[in-house]
């Protein structure tokens, strides 16, 4: 069973939650109560944006929507992700995130 470990801003653990292969992070997000901010749930405004920790590839690869989003913010997947939009791999075993920080 994955495990998601959601890190607050500074690197210091969160919250932790156990998943299920294919589940969307912004579910675990709001289940987990992670301090992931969203807004517009929908690949519009890159709120979301969580650096990859650990486990980048226990993710899905992005759709073109969530790369056009992380372009124009200049960063890059795998080690950037939308959370609204990522979701686990079938094999996905531990995924650690964090927000991004407002100098990055
Ligand atoms: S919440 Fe807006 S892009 Fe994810």
């Amino acid at each position: 069973m994955p495990t998601v470990v959601f890190l607050n801003h500074n690197g210091t653990e969160a919250v932790r939650t156990e998943a299920k292969p294919l589940d969307a992070l912004i579910d675990l997000c709001d289940h987990a109560r992670s301090p992931v901010p969203f807004s517009c749930r929908s690949a519009s405004c890159g709120t979301c944006r969580v650096v990859v920790v650990e486990g980048a590839a226990d993710l899905e690869a992005p759709r073109d929507e969530e790369l056009d989003v992380l372009d124009a913010f200049s960063v890059k997947a795998p080690k950037y992700r939308l959370a609204c939009q990522a979701r686990l791999g079938p094999s996905a075993t531990t995924v650690q995130i964090r927000p991004v920080r407002d100098d990055e």
